[in-house]
């Protein structure tokens, strides 16, 4: 049987950047509680007229050219995302068309913060039935499309962007094991309760019962690196690098220290990029591969908590 591995990495940040001070000015807020409750300093937030689709495009063509294909030797696509430029099409069927690639299955995957771990599970699968050669993944949000910009508990922790990674069929792991989970009985915790699809368009925006989200996240993440290291037969000194969702800086500290990791080894970009949903695990993991951090045959753990509740895991051989 085959196993897949990944081949190259892309990421992209929309340009417009707002910071903590640019949100003071909007909201009753402080820099100081923004960077000492949450680590974030700043976003990148689309503008007017850009889309979910026009980040995952370049995320995609550069996860591409590192891996050295052609989107014609992609056989699927998958998007990550919450914040779909329509209804339908899918995203993924939005960016197969402006990749200019026809025929192979591309479709969105809905996991909130999970949603690139849910993705890379799914197209894991695909490559070892032998279903799949090359499979693009891609977590893109617009999530700033889903924020009330007047609610200063839920407006200051969240930021726009995509990542991408093309997995390829391999002889080796690559992809060691993947983990995903779900629990809808804590939707109401983390939720856009309303939308056009339901016809309360006045309830389209997210609501987050931050204090609770945050308990059951820690509590989670700890068991979730305990299930993936037993299934692999590894201890906490086999991880190289941690790559966590970027939700809080305080939850990434305590899943780093479940793990006796200290964060020199953990991929940290919530200040930079604020909580990117879906894109945040694969805009870390270009980063870090880009700036030489990761390297060929290191072992990384990703994992990811979001609505639903979702939440899951990846573990790598890179
Ligand atoms: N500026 C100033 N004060 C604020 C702000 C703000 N932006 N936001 C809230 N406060 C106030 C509150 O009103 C409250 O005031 P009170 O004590 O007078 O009532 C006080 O600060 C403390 O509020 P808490 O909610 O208890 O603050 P907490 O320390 O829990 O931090 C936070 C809030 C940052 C939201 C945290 O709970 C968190 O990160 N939760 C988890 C988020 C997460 O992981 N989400 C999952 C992924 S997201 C997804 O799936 C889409």
């Amino acid at each position: 049987m085959k196993c897949s591995r990944i081949l190259g990495t892309g990421g992209y940040l929309p340009a417009r950047v707002v910071t903590n001070a640019d949100l003071e000015a909007q909201v009753e807020t402080t820099d100081a509680w923004i960077r000492e409750r949450t680590g974030i300093e700043k976003r990148h937030l689309v503008s007017e007229g850009e889309t979910c689709c026009d980040l995952a495009e370049i995320a995609a063509r550069r996860a591409l050219a590192a891996a050295q294909l052609d989107p014609a030797d992609l056989d699927l696509i998958l998007v990550a995302t919450t914040t779909p430029d329509q209804f339908f099409p899918s995203t993924a069927c939005l960016l197969q068309q402006r990749l200019d690639v026809h025929g192979c299955p591309a479709f969105d995957l809905q996991a909130v913060c999970a949603g690139f771990v849910y993705a890379v599970d799914v197209a894991d699968k695909y490559i070892r039935s032998g279903a799949a050669k090359h499979v693009l993944v891609v977590g893109a949000e617009a999530i700033s499309r889903l924020v009330d910009w007047t609610d200063r508990t839920t407006c200051v922790l969240f930021g726009d962007g995509a990542g991408a990674v093309v997995l390829g069929a391999a002889d080796a792991p690559g992809i060691l094991s993947t983990h995903i989970h779900a629990d809808g009985a804590y939707a109401e915790l983390l939720q856009v309760p309303g939308g056009h699809g339901n016809g309360r368009p006045e309830l389209a925006t997210l609501e987050m019962r931050g204090n609770e989200v945050f308990r059951f996240a820690v509590t989670t993440l700890g068991r979730i690196v305990d299930e993936t290291l037993e299934a692999n037969g590894l201890t906490k000194d086999d991880i190289d690098w941690l790559i966590p969702h970027q939700a809080n800086i305080r939850i990434i500290q305590a899943t780093a220290r479940k793990l006796d990791l200290p964060l020199e080894r953990v991929i940290v970009t919530v200040a930079e990029h604020g909580n990117t949903s879906s894109a945040s695990i694969p805009l870390a993991l270009d980063q870090a591969v880009r700036d030489g951090r990761i390297q060929r045959g290191q072992t990384l753990l990703m994992e990811a908590f979001g609505g639903g509740f979702t939440w899951g895991s990846v573990l790598v051989r890179y």
